[in-house]
């Protein structure tokens, strides 16, 4: 059994991920791919318990906030994405250790080693394939995010600190240029799911081969 492909998708607030998950999960559906859909934080019963608290509990140490994440994403990781690939099936996550790069290491200020380490230490072996970096200037986001209503605490950090969550996006993209294709979400939608289209056709005739 050929091991299933792992996409991520990322981006700050606001940029559409969730209009472009649904476009994803679609497009490879049409195209013969089994597909599950998940999210972090979040995707399994424990992960989803630990969300509630990662997005809405006040007085969050960045620490604290950080192995929250990773307690729930190693469950997610050996419960659901691993055995997903494993039956060939391809997984499509909202949202991976990327964001916790961008947003506990450029938003909060953990140091990118401390990162690194729990990811060498609990997730290893389970990076995505491809991911897709929605990126649009920080206003833009916010204002559509804030637009939804109901904002959770991320939504509700200053200008500042997703500024810095959106250049450590930008420097992941610069660093693994092969693994993270940018995006520019400002665009029109059609535009943006023409170049997302484009680059799944590639990966799919790929992984065919
Ligand atoms: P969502 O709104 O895209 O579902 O994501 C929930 C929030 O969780 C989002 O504002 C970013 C945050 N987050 C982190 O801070 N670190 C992480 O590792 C992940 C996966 C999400």
């Amino acid at each position: 059994m050929k091991r299933g492909c792992f996409l991520s998708l990322e981006g700050g607030e606001g940029v559409g991920k969730t209009t472009n998950l649904t476009f994803i999960a679609d497009f490879l559906r049409r195209h013969g791919i089994e597909v599950v859909i998940t999210r972090e934080p979040g995707g399994v019963p424990l992960a989803e318990t630990l969300r509630e608290l990662i997005l809405d509990e006040a007085g969050l140490q960045p620490e604290a906030e950080l192995l929250l994440i990773f307690a729930g994403r190693v469950q997610h990781v050996r419960d659901k994405i691993l055995p997903t690939l494993e039956r060939g099936q391809w997984v499509v996550c909202d949202r991976f250790v990327d964001a916790s790069y961008a947003y506990q290491g450029g938003g909060r200020g953990v140091s990118r080693h401390r990162i690194e380490y729990l990811e060498n230490w609990l997730v290893a072996g389970c990076r995505p394939d491809l991911t897709f970096l929605l990126d649009a200037p920080v206003e833009v986001g916010l204002r559509r995010a804030r637009a939804r209503g109901d904002t959770n605490r991320f939504e509700e950090e200053t200008v500042a600190f997703l500024e810095r969550v959106r250049q450590s996006y930008l420097e992941r993209w610069r660093r693994e240029p092969r693994r993270i294709c940018r995006i520019d979400a400002s665009r029109p939608l059609a535009e943006v799911q023409e170049a997302i289209a484009a680059k799944l056709s590639r990966l799919v005739e790929t992984w065919r081969k």
